[in-house]
């Protein structure tokens, strides 16, 4: 089966744009069209289909939630890191914790993709709130990609992806578990922290 030549017609990105927005309230522009047919292949090649066409025809007639869950998993775009958008970490640390006196703290990290911003929250809560043992933090992260939040659950992380982190809070927070064929490592338990997982 040669699936390089199977076109994806303005029709038919439309239908999938507006399940899309259905099931998870992205909006897929029409510049995304050949990034949806590339992301799509994966798909039809698991599934043996040849054409875009059966593709939307196998998922209209079974409205399969696995198969419907594997669509949102290459669909969205997951780009993460630890203390991405350090803005806002700073604004947290320095606007927000210092008025947080409530002993009870929920935090809610809502797409959380594969787990690196829930993490360094806690190491940020953990760092930054000395009395945090004595507090009652949770932190709930969920996302709609299941293949995401089951990598956020494992906790375990290439050395490339740790790079912009320190060598001390590396040391303080995560454990080496793999040595080769590259180094893996697996966050520690970070005390006066509780991680919430939905599922
Ligand atoms: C670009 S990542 C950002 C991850 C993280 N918040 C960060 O800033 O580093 C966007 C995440 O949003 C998730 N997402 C998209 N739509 C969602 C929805 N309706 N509900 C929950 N998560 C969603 C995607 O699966 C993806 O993992």
């Amino acid at each position: 089966m040669n699936l390089m030549s199977a076109e994806l017609t303005e029709k038919q990105f439309k239908k999938i744009s507006r399940l899309v927005y259905h099931l998870c309230g992205i909006n897929l522009k029409d510049g995304k069209q050949a990034l949806v047919r590339a992301r799509l292949m994966k798909r039809l090649r698991a599934l043996k289909l040849g054409s875009f066409e059966a593709y939307l025809n196998h998922i209209e007639s079974n409205r399969d939630p696995q198969e419907l869950g594997f669509l949102i998993d290459v669909i969205t775009t997951n780009k993460t890191s630890f203390f991405r958008e350090p803005e806002h970490f700073n604004y947290l640390r320095d606007d927000i914790l210092p008025n947080l006196t409530s002993r009870r703290l929920r935090f809610w990290t809502a797409a959380c993709s594969s787990g690196e911003e829930p993490f360094s929250l806690g190491i940020m809560l953990r760092e930054k709130m000395p009395d945090i043992i004595s507090r009652d933090v949770k932190i709930l992260a969920t996302d709609i990609s299941k293949r995401m939040l089951e990598k956020a659950r494992q906790a375990i992380y290439g050395e490339e992806e740790l790079r912009d982190l320190s060598p001390l809070l590396l040391q303080k927070y995560f454990i080496r578990i793999q040595e080769q064929p590259t180094r893996a490592y697996q966050v520690k338990k970070i005390s006066g922290t509780w991680f919430g997982w939905p599922g």
